[in-house]
């Protein structure tokens, strides 16, 4: 057994914590912790409906107002199904509706390289995009379903097209594959082993294609627990095909990273984590009447997300047309801008040294210090707890930060006329 070999991963696995981990299992990582965003793509024929992708197949009747119990299988007799959440399942699309949304899928706008261009541009150092959702719709040419973007009109590998559009832009490629499916006749407690065949064959399938997958992004509740996929099974064909992966922690182990949904993960220096975060409180399209966050929160998300020590993996529902939603193009591309200034305080860096506070976060490079003050705190004076030594300090983006080392802590302050809305940058160099 080598110290990477299929018994080392599949152990570290099952290890939340990154201390516990492998050097080679830690190793997989690094381009990952180092690149802090990365974009997120839900998108296929529901986007014709502009309803939520999967779940809004007929969950309520037909008038949206009666609530129906989900008449979905569940994968095992013991795990319950989805009942309610939020409000994705409204408004709900007839199932026959639903079920004929690929007969008008033909995003006639789509342009892969344009597409990963706008993702490059807002400074993503990856694009993960949904493969099969739960309505188990595959967005590639497989050979394992009809049930595939090559019988719509447009018929074209979308997948394939994302995947060489990464390759070519110089971005990692990842992909989102639901293990849960409500379309696939074997999904459910019956005939799970026939299920899990074809579910493996199919990620087997994208791993084989496109040798860029540096990704995998299961989706499942952590109580579905991994023997339910033949998950040590996926995970050894996995590793067989691509030792280098990393993967989320959906598939009934911990793994790789941890998840936070539609939140910012807490600070944890021992275990990774990137929180996935949407524009609209929606995964894919809602069309133009739901609103989109604004710039700054966007930038707030991407900043406390790097000071917690994690990553940002920023979701768009493109348009059935293909092209992303002008208004979240609007706000990656202004990310884009102020990372262009502001990005040695993000990428590569790590959290830290100090905890996330009311004034913001800190992220840490060597001996380099970026404190991101996002709120002056009464007097005017960030605290933050003793440490080492600060030999010098700056703004980033030009001017003067005063600090003191006091028995209560390090006290920072900056001029008024020095700050910048939302985020002053305080560059500490420490020494000592
Ligand atoms: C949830 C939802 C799913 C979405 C995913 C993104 O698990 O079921 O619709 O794709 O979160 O993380």
């Amino acid at each position: 057994m080598t110290p990477d070999g299929f018994d080392q991963f599949w152990a570290d696995a099952q290890k939340p914590g990154r201390a516990d981990k492998s050097e080679a299992s830690r190793r997989r990582l690094d381009w990952w912790r180092d690149a802090k965003l990365g974009i997120f793509v839900h998108w296929n024929p529901s986007s014709v409906a502009a309803g939520e992708i999967s779940w809004s197949k007929q969950f309520y009747g037909d008038t949206g107002e009666d609530h129906r119990d989900n008449p979905r299988p569940s994968a095992g007799p013991d795990i319950p199904e989805h009942r309610v959440w939020f409000d994705w399942f409204r408004p709900a699309v007839p199932r026959e509706v639903y079920d004929n949304l690929p007969r008008s899928f033909f995003p006639g706008m789509f342009d892969a390289d344009a597409f990963v261009a706008t993702a490059k541009r807002a400074g993503a150092g990856y694009l993960v995009m949904v493969t099969k959702h739960h309505d188990g719709f595959c967005m590639w040419d497989t050979r394992f379903t009809d049930f595939n973007v090559m019988n719509t009109p447009f018929r074209r590998d979308i997948v394939a097209e994302m995947a060489a559009a990464c390759e070519r832009a110089g971005i990692r490629f990842g992909i989102y594959y639901s293990q849960r499916d409500w379309h696939h006749p074997d999904y459910g407690p019956e005939r799970m082993a026939a299920y899990n065949e074809y579910m493996h064959n199919q990620v087997e399938e994208l791993l084989l294609r496109h040798r860029n997958i540096s990704v995998v992004f299961f989706d499942t509740e952590h109580y579905y627990p991994s023997k339910l996929w033949d998950g040590e099974r996926l995970f050894r064909m996995i590793h067989r095909l691509r030792p280098e992966i990393v993967i989320n922690d959906r598939c009934g182990v911990p793994a790789d990273f941890g998840t936070p949904e539609q939140s910012i993960g807490a600070w944890d220096p021992g275990r990774d984590w990137e929180s996935c975060m949407t524009f609209t409180g929606f995964w894919s399209w809602r069309g133009f009447q739901a609103p989109v966050i604004p710039f700054e929160e966007c930038l707030l998300r991407l900043v406390r997300c790097a000071g917690g020590n994690g990553n940002l993996l920023m979701n768009v529902g493109p348009l059935p047309t293909g092209q992303v939603d002008p208004r979240e193009a609007d706000r990656l591309e202004r990310l884009g801008a102020w990372l262009a200034r502001n990005g040695e305080s993000i990428f590569g860096t790590r959290g830290g040294p100090y905890p996330p506070g009311d004034y913001g976060v800190s992220t840490q490079r060597g001996d380099t210090v970026y404190l991101h003050v996002l709120r002056w705190p009464e007097g005017d004076v960030v605290l933050l707890p003793p440490g080492r030594r600060v030999a010098s300090a700056r703004v980033l983006s030009g001017g003067r930060a005063a600090v003191s080392a006091t028995a209560a802590g390090l006290r920072v302050s900056v001029a008024p006329a020095d700050r910048t809305e939302p985020d002053t940058i305080v560059v500490l160099e420490l020494g000592g």
